[in-house]
């Protein structure tokens, strides 16, 4: 699809890189974070053990059908929370919707996310280059919520060093990514106060996936 064309149709979607789009300011935060906590509150948030031997930098939670984890065994995705020994929370129709409706934005039809990671960041916290791979698919994009604190999103492309482009994300942001850009490096600089916002003292960041193939019934 013709950037340009795309980009006039639709003005409050930008391709800030190849397959890779920034809705602004495009979801009211408040409804948002009561859910969060809702889900929190029966899954909580926690760091997770990494296969090297230490823990994630952020705490993070998860709701819907698989939720991502982490283990001295490695990354993947579980249908049970391993700290509470049941099925993750159940995705709000809201959040699953929201992910539907940006993706759609974005030119990526039919996502229906069977994985929503919520990453809790506090000041200080970052998360380094990496790639989302852990996916039974890359066919699907990645859907990526921003709430409270501003960040800078880095996008190191098709390798894990050097920064082809920077971003601030602000709550309420939604980026989307796909297509050949599913897996590009990618990271968040260490999050700052923000002077503007002094009442902001933490982030969130939910991530919407397709953790798992759908396999289509032979007919
Ligand atoms: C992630 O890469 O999984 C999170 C991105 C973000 O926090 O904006
Ligand atoms: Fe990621």
């Amino acid at each position: 699809m013709s950037q340009d064309l795309f980009s006039s149709q639709r003005p409050d979607i930008q391709e800030i890189y190849p397959e890779v789009y920034l809705l602004a300011d495009f979801v009211d935060t408040q409804p948002l974070l009561q859910v969060i906590w809702e889900i929190a509150a029966q899954s909580p948030f926690r760091k997770m053990q990494t296969p090297m031997g230490h823990y994630t930098g952020i705490e993070l939670t998860n709701c819907g059908p698989y939720g991502w984890v982490s283990d001295s065994k490695g990354y993947r995705y579980a249908a049970k929370d391993p700290l509470t020994g049941k099925p993750w929370p159940a995705m709000p129709q809201s959040f699953f919707q929201l992910a539907k409706d940006a993706a759609f934005k974005s030119g990526f039809k039919n996502f229906n996310s069977d994985a929503c990671l919520i990453n809790h960041y506090q000041i200080g916290d970052k998360l380094g280059s990496h790639q989302d791979k852990d996916e039974g698919e890359f066919d699907s994009p990645i859907v990526s919520v921003s709430i409270g604190l501003p960040a800078t999103f880095q996008i190191f492309g098709k390798t894990r060093s050097g920064v082809e482009k920077e971003l601030m994300l602000h709550g309420g942001d939604v980026l989307v990514w796909g297509g050949d850009s599913r897996l590009i490096y990618h990271g968040v600089k260490t999050i700052k106060a923000d002077k503007q916002q002094p009442n902001l003292t933490e982030r969130f960041n939910i991530t919407f996936r397709k953790a798992v193939k759908e396999v289509k019934n032979k007919v």
